[in-house]
């Protein structure tokens, strides 16, 4: 028997599939990556996430190494750990490279021996308004503090202690196991942008983008079980809002109720930023217009016209009927962005509770809360 594959022993997977979603000329570039589970022993469900635990950037490591200097072969022990390894491969595959505290700062702080280097540090300590405080931190890395900070002389062991874990990353599986029972396909967004003047990359959306080699058994993936998920009923109805890498759960439920035949009525809210550059799977969901699978489609892009249009405004525009859906028993489901996007598409839903379902706000507002209690709201957002 093989053995269990989980979180603390992952399955080192093929990548076998990887392109781009997003076309050349989007200003994000979104990726379809597809991640064999051949031999694992690994199955799952509409709505579960895949863990993948990533590799940092061998370019950012020597950048680190060289700033700190460090050669890499130091000896190290990652705290809780009993076996010594060395610098780099504790860089490479156990620490993150971002995220430095104040207690590195303050450390740097005693060490500098250069003056100017020391009072500088010492003024970003003593910063008295907190937001000032957090901004200019959230804009070094480790190998900025140690380049600008030059004087200060830490050892390999104090650095390891004070850097973050380099955890596993989730990503919504965007494949149904009734039509891909061996393959895991995820939506991900790879994440590039810009702090202190540097380029700066997500670990894990350019790991699977940039470095992980294709049809090669090495990038370790567990399946992560969730509780968000299709109705046990097939003919339930379901509404799907998602937005962005959002709508990488729906493509699994509607290509799995579509593989199933089931009959139940499936209605998809998806926007992005423009309809010729992300218009994510475009060709699949005509396709399941056509054939029935899916009942609605419901398009918000938001950069194709001045003002900007996003799901929940298409929710408003068909609030009528999206109640008329609500009110004969359909699921509603959100997936994607939680700061901005899942609150927003929450306070429509409120909404339209209240002015279609004749409710006062504070009614609504308990209305919703059994509407979850009964599993019939379900969110999955990141
Ligand atoms: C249940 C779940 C499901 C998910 N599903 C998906 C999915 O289907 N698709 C998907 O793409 N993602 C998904 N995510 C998000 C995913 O797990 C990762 O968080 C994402 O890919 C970023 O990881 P990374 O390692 O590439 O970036 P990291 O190395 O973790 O870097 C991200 C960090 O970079 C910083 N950052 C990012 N942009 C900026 C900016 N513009 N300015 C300053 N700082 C910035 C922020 O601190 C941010 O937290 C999901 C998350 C969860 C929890
Ligand atoms: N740090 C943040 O604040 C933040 C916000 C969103 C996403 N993210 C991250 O960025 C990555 C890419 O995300 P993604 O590809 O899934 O898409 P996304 O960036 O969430 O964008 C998808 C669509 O949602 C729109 N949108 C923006 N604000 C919205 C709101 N309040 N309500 C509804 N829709 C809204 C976007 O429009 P416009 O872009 O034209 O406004 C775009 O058309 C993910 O890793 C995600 O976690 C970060």
């Amino acid at each position: 028997m093989s053995a269990i594959h989980d979180k603390n022993n992952p399955f080192h997977a093929k990548l076998v599939d990887r392109r781009r979603l997003s076309s050349a000329a989007s200003l994000k570039d979104t990726q379809h990556f597809s991640v064999s589970l051949d031999g694992s022993g690994l199955s799952y469900k509409c709505g579960d996430s895949l863990g993948v635990f990533p590799t940092n950037n061998a370019k950012s490591v020597a950048d680190l190494l060289k700033a700190a200097g460090f050669t890499g072969t130091e000896s190290v022990t990652i705290p809780k750990d009993t076996t010594a390894i060395t610098l780099k491969e504790a860089l490479t595959n156990r620490l993150s490279l971002n995220g430095p505290t104040y207690k590195f700062v303050q450390l740097l702080h005693d060490r500098a021996t250069d003056e100017a280097q020391k009072a500088a540090l010492a003024s970003r300590i003593a910063e008295a308004d907190p937001e000032k405080k957090k901004s200019w931190i959230e804009q070094y890395e480790y190998v900025d503090l140690f380049e600008e900070f030059s004087s200060a002389k830490i050892s390999a062991q104090e650095l390891i202690e004070l850097q973050r874990k380099l955890m596993p990353r989730l990503y919504s599986i965007s494949s149904a196991p009734s039509k891909y029972p061996n393959e895991i396909h995820l939506t991900v967004a790879v994440v590039r942008y810009e702090t202190n003047g540097r380029k700066r990359e997500g670990v894990c959306s350019t790991y699977l983008a940039d470095r992980a080699q294709l049809n090669t058994a090495e990038v370790p993936v567990f399946v992560a079980h969730s509780h968000f998920g299709l109705p046990a009923d097939d003919s339930v109805p379901v509404i799907m809002v998602g937005p962005g890498t959002g709508v990488a759960p729906f493509r699994s439920f509607v290509m799995d109720r579509a593989t199933r035949g089931a009959k139940g009525r499936n209605w998809l809210f998806f926007g992005d930023q423009r309809k010729d550059h992300d218009f994510l799977y475009a060709d699949e969901w005509a396709d399941y217009l056509k054939s029935g699978a899916l009942t609605r489609l419901d398009l918000a892009f938001s950069r194709d016209q001045a003002e900007k249009i996003y799901v929940q405004d298409r929710m408003r525009e068909n609030a009528a009927e999206l109640w008329k859906w609500i009110s004969e028993g359909a699921y509603f489901y959100v997936c994607g962005d939680a700061k901005r996007m899942a609150k927003d598409v929450d306070a429509a839903l409120h909404q339209i509770v209240s002015e279609y379902g004749k409710m006062s706000p504070e009614a609504a507002v308990d209305w919703v809360k059994h509407f979850k209690k009964e599993g019939r709201y379900q969110r999955d957002v990141y």
